[in-house]
């Protein structure tokens, strides 16, 4: 099998490496003078060293602290429930935490519920892990408005407080390879994170990985998906909670989890994406919003089809899932003016003052430079439109 197969397989993605990040991964493979071949070699036979370098190039791994701010109340109103009923929440693992934000967050969000509770934070990125035992953070991590009494100001960013070290490990797992629980849990974990992984993967990849997972789960434990992120239907013997802030499910049962046979969605795959969002553009303009959204794949890897459809479900009134498209449109590109001026409104609708101020920053930071004649898409809105706009709000 050639490299590039390999390291495709080796990940569960659904896309086979840009020539441009090969080409990047070509360079590193230099440096440690090896060849690309050998390096794949030595990162799909585990060797943390070459496995980091492949991962940082194939992989997005955008991440902060109390990232989608719904899920974590979702996994707090879970762990009170148990709380109260006597069986607390111990065992969390965070399944794909990047540089560990998410496995620190919710140490930070339980401990006060459930003190003696214990976070993984797994990774296949052994670079990555590392970064997040260190648990130092610049100020791109925090971007919440919340208070994060769990941080403590270092010089030039931020530090883990050390009350929360001993509920924190972390240990390298890969999703796409029916993962075992972290050792250093135990047991069934009473919850499972994993978001904004699985959309990257092979659509089976990513569904019999939703089946694994759900099969890990402790009896009454939680899974937390990202909200595009599958299951493409129901998740028999689980029972979906807070709905639609989350793509949560409890397990009621301890009945082996069998995911019914889905018919996933065809996977298009467009040569070119512009011709898949002209199409959509079409179909949304002639009222026919069903169909446009049908035609713009949710896992889609492409800001502009991601964008459109965030812009076709704010049409159809749900304003969650356009929400959490636009965050996905900016986790694919942070850049991307339009898709933060769409959180700036949804801030601006929902009054919530904090979330304007940080969601107006990013789109100052996002406009940067850019001329007043700057198109930002095929319809002509241009970042003077942007910039007039926001002053009016
Ligand atoms: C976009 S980040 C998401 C981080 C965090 N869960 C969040 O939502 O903020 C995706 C992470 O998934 C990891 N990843 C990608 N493929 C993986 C796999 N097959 N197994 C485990 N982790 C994987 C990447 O290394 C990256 O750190």
């Amino acid at each position: 099998m050639r490299a590039v197969n390999r390291v495709t397989t080796l990940l569960g993605l659904k896309q086979a490496p840009s020539a441009q990040a090969l080409e990047s991964l070509a360079q590193h493979a230099a440096r440690l003078e090896t060849t690309l071949d050998q390096l794949i070699d030595r990162a799909v036979g585990g060797d943390d060293e070459a496995l980091g370098v492949v991962a940082d190039s194939l992989t997005v791994c955008e991440t902060y602290f109390l990232r989608h701010p719904e899920d974590f109340a979702t996994v707090q109103e879970h762990a009170e429930r148990r709380a109260a009923s006597g069986t607390p929440v111990l065992r969390v693992w965070s399944l794909g935490c990047a540089t560990g934000e998410e496995a620190w967050s919710l140490a930070g969000v339980l401990a006060p519920i459930s003190p003696t509770v214990h976070v993984v934070g797994s990774d296949i990125n052994p670079r990555s892990l590392a970064r997040a035992r260190f648990g130092r953070y610049g100020r791109g991590s925090v971007r919440s408005h919340h208070e994060l009494t769990w941080l403590a100001q270092a010089d030039d960013g931020w530090q883990v407080a050390a009350l929360l070290r001993g509920n924190v490990s972390f240990s390298v797992a890969n999703a796409a390879a029916r993962p075992a629980v972290p050792t250093r849990l135990g047991a069934a974990p009473d919850v499972i994170f994993c978001r904004n992984l699985l959309l990257y993967l092979e659509p089976a990849v990513a569904e019999a990985a939703v089946a694994h997972l759900a099969g890990l789960v402790a009896e009454q434990g939680l899974l937390v998906l990202g909200v595009l992120e599958g299951p493409h239907g129901e998740l028999p013997g689980f029972e979906r909670v807070n709905f639609p802030f989350s793509n949560a499910w409890v397990r009621r049962t301890t009945a082996p989890v069998r995911v019914r046979a889905i018919t996933l969605p065809p996977v298009t795959r467009p040569v070119d994406p512009r011709e898949v969002v002209k199409r959509a553009r079409r179909l949304a303009n002639e009222g026919r919003l069903a169909e446009a959204l049908a035609s713009l794949d949710p896992a889609s890897t492409d800001p502009s089809v991601l964008y459109l459809r965030g812009c076709v479900l704010l049409e159809r009134a749900e304003p969650m899932v356009a929400e959490a498209t636009f965050r996905q449109v900016l986790s694919l590109d942070r850049q991307h003016v339009l898709a933060r001026l769409q959180l700036l409104l949804a801030a601006v609708g929902r009054r919530d003052v904090a979330a304007i101020e940080l969601e107006r920053a990013g789109l100052e930071a996002a406009l940067g430079q850019a001329p007043d004649d700057a198109k930002l898409d095929d319809e002509g809105v241009t970042a003077g439109y942007v910039r007039r706009l926001v002053q009016g709000l």
